[in-house]
């Protein structure tokens, strides 16, 4: 695979980054990731204006504009493509060799990287609860100490996710998705303490043709009892969840409203 690394594009055997980068001594730095469908990027605005937000939030400045990121990105993905296959783009963003520490600024570090998808699972999930909170969640920063934690809870469990609880019992996302659930015909979303995941905003527009449509807290209780529970983001799209801590949601199977929305979900999509 190639890569491009402040500035050029190089094999990813080749690529160095330094061992005084703030990203690998700190965790200071954002990043985004974002999908190919057959070499086409989608959402690409709003996953750049999300990581010039998240930069900013973090004290950096993306070194370069917007439509200088979208060549790039172009480029990566004409090299990087294989027939017939999606992309995994993620693009990074460091302190480099900048300290928060003394308060320099040095050179920053700007990698974008991709992974060819190959196969990909569209069953029902389980997913595990976890009392964690994501500090700052409305910043996609590399500093991801509660999104592993919660991960590895998850896989602990035999489970595809972790949903976080906070420290009031409610769900607020899982540890690379946002979550959905639907009770007696409303879908409901948590409206605040997570991302604002690229792909919630989306289903958020999609949905109230289907059904009425919740910004609010939702306990953990609440998904126990939910008739259908739904996650999403940008690589995966939407996951439906069959289990949730070993207690079955609905009749395990994908629900009736997840299916409607998947289906306009990929229409819109497919139109961009
Ligand atoms: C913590 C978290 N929540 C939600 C999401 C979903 O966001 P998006 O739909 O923009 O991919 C992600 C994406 O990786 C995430 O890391």
């Amino acid at each position: 695979m190639i890569v491009f690394l402040n500035g050029k594009f190089v094999s990813e055997n080749d690529a160095v980054v330094g061992v005084n980068d703030a990203g690998f001594l700190y965790g200071h730095g954002v990043y985004e990731t974002l999908r190919a469908f057959d070499g086409k990027l989608k959402f690409l605005d709003e996953h750049l204006d999300r990581l010039n937000e998240s930069a900013a939030a973090f004290g950096l400045e993306v070194p370069y504009s917007k439509n200088e990121i979208k060549g790039f990105l172009e480029e990566l993905v004409g090299k990087n493509l294989e027939e017939r296959k999606d992309l995994r783009i993620r693009i990074t963003l460091t302190a480099g060799e900048g300290s928060f520490y003394t308060g320099e600024s040095g050179q920053p570090t700007f990698l974008i990287t991709t992974r060819i998808i190959y196969e990909e699972n569209v069953d029902p999930v389980s997913v595990a609860t976890l009392e964690i909170e994501r500090t700052y969640p409305q910043i996609k920063s590399t500093s991801m100490i509660s999104n592993i934690l919660a991960k590895n809870h998850a896989r602990s469990q035999g489970a595809f996710e972790s949903i976080m609880i906070d420290r009031r019992g409610r769900a607020t996302e899982g540890t690379f998705t946002n979550l959905f659930i639907v009770k007696n015909g409303v879908l409901k979303t948590p409206g605040q303490w997570m991302l604002s995941g690229i792909t919630r905003k989306m289903i958020l527009e999609l949905a109230p043709e289907i059904m009425p449509v919740e910004e609010c807290d939702i306990f953990r209780e609440e998904l126990y009892d939910a008739d259908e529970i739904l996650l999403t983001n940008s690589v995966k799209g939407i996951v439906s969840v069959r289990e949730v801590d070993g207690r079955v949601v609905g009749d395990g199977e994908m629900g009736k409203f997840t299916q409607r929305i998947q289906k306009k979900y990929l229409e819109v999509l497919h139109q961009l």
